[in-house]
């Protein structure tokens, strides 16, 4: 099977069909990674281009563990290596990129688009590992695949998505995936933190935690992306984490087998407390380990499948 597309640029644009494939193939694969040799075939002669230009240590990991256990030859390149600190521009190191003919180019950028931009420039595949605020879709697929596995559906369940939801990729791309495949999503956080038009999305939107996270089958807590904030936008991080910090009593008004996730890295007692992030309903490590076995079906799909 393959999928019939060039690149994943993001969850709007993938179909039911899609993600179910997806997520089936992510499903066959997380067993080669229990194995002693942790090896497959599949990808013998391909080569995959991890083109990280902002931090990274889950994704970018997963990728080239996922691109290693099919086997396919992996170089990784950061900003700080490449030749952007010389003043290339970016479209000038894409067509460098795709002069060297490799099959897969998966790329972070700070800026929304930019793998879109490189979709049409060049003729090798493209993954979006995280494109500024706009979408980070692997880590969706992921998020879902681990959801699916707990609860053995995503149809129907309730997920509350609570925290600095307007700087967010992980945020829009679950927000299109889950209601997508049948979830109801609520997501919640300071007025300043949540983006005028995302009912328009079909969400419900709350500003009060305890209100989204009510009944919760699966409350997703969102890291305080400080870095892409511009200004005070909380008074302060303990008034927030009084607030919005996931913690031993609020996650009483959930139901008892909700499953708690964070795409990570956390912010440990900021939006999660140290307890419930270690805690038994703890998925986080769980998607950690999904997000391989997802990276790996997505090179799968696009360059290798038949
Ligand atoms: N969830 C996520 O994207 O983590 P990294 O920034 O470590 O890749």
């Amino acid at each position: 099977m393959k999928l019939s597309r060039k690149d994943i640029l993001g969850m709007e644009d993938l179909s039911v069909e899609e993600i179910n494939l997806i997520l089936d193939t992510a499903e066959s694969f997380i067993e080669v990674s229990t194995r002693e040799i942790k090896k497959v075939p599949t990808l013998r002669g391909k080569t995959v281009i991890n083109l990280f230009l902002e931090p990274s240590t889950r994704t970018r990991t997963s990728f080239e563990i996922a691109a290693k256990r099919l086997s396919a030859d992996t170089i990784s390149i950061s900003a700080a290596m490449s030749s952007m600190v010389k003043g290339e521009t970016l479209t000038d190191m894409a067509r460098t990129l795709e002069a060297m003919n490799p099959d897969v180019i998966v790329m972070r950028h700070s800026a929304a688009g930019a793998p879109h931009m490189l979709s049409g420039l060049i003729k090798q595949s493209i993954i979006n590992a995280g494109d500024g605020a706009h979408e980070h879709p692997t880590q969706a697929l992921l998020d879902m695949l681990t959801i699916r596995e707990r609860k053995e559906k995503v149809a129907g369940l309730k997920v509350a998505i609570v925290g600095d939801i307007a700087h967010s990729r992980v945020v829009r791309s679950n927000i299109y995936g889950l209601i997508r495949m049948g979830a109801e999503v609520t997501v919640a956080g300071p007025a300043t933190m949540i983006p005028r038009d995302i009912d328009k999305m079909g969400v419900r939107v709350s500003c009060r935690m305890k209100e989204a996270i009510k009944d919760a089958d699966v409350i997703m807590m969102l890291r305080m992306q400080i870095e892409r904030q511009d200004g005070n936008i909380f008074p302060s991080l303990r008034e927030y984490s009084n607030y919005y910090c996931l913690n031993a009593q609020n996650i009483t008004l959930a139901k008892d087998d909700v499953l708690v996730m964070h795409p990570g890295p956390i912010n440990r007692g900021v939006e999660i407390a140290p307890d419930i992030a270690d805690g038994s309903r703890s998925v986080i490590l769980d998607q950690v380990t999904n997000g391989v076995a997802v990276r790996m079906a997505l090179l799968y799909l696009l360059v290798g499948g038949k």
